[in-house]
């Protein structure tokens, strides 16, 4: 038993995603639809700019107001094209809202560090499967 569980453990960090340092896009995470790989910049940029500024209340809210817009805007335009994985797809945001609003200034090193690492994984694990559908 524990085999599997150190297993899936090593598992886990092999799937992880490298993180960008400094935490900027880069064209690796491009998913072809250009006001999504806009928006998906400025996720980037809102988490830097909390990771810099971490007492600062105005980042984190503009944080979750791009958040918030760019879900929005994701699921519209999964629910145009009918796809497939929309359910799974809004329940992975929704869950990942109710962490953000949970989040009060000062942002913690932790919590900076899981928006991160979830935002990275989020687009080239959930987001890229969409790639070509919409
Ligand atoms: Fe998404």
């Amino acid at each position: 038993m524990k085999i599997l569980v150190v297993l899936a453990a090593c598992l886990a960090v092999c799937l992880a995603f490298d993180i960008p340092r400094p935490f900027k896009w880069d064209e690796s995470f491009k998913v072809f639809y250009e006001k999504i790989d806009e928006q998906h910049q400025g996720l980037f940029e809102a988490i830097y700019q909390v990771c810099r500024h971490p007492e600062d209340a105005e980042k984190l809210k503009h944080l979750d107001d791009v958040i918030e817009k760019h879900f929005r805007d994701e699921e519209k335009m999964m629910e145009d094209a009918k796809y497939e994985e929309y359910d799974e797809h809004h329940k992975i945001h929704a869950d990942f809202e109710a962490k953000l609003d949970a989040v009060h200034v000062p942002v913690t090193r932790d919590q900076v560090k899981y928006a991160k690492e979830w935002l990275v994984n989020h687009i080239k694990g959930i987001d890229f499967k969409y790639k070509g559908k919409l």
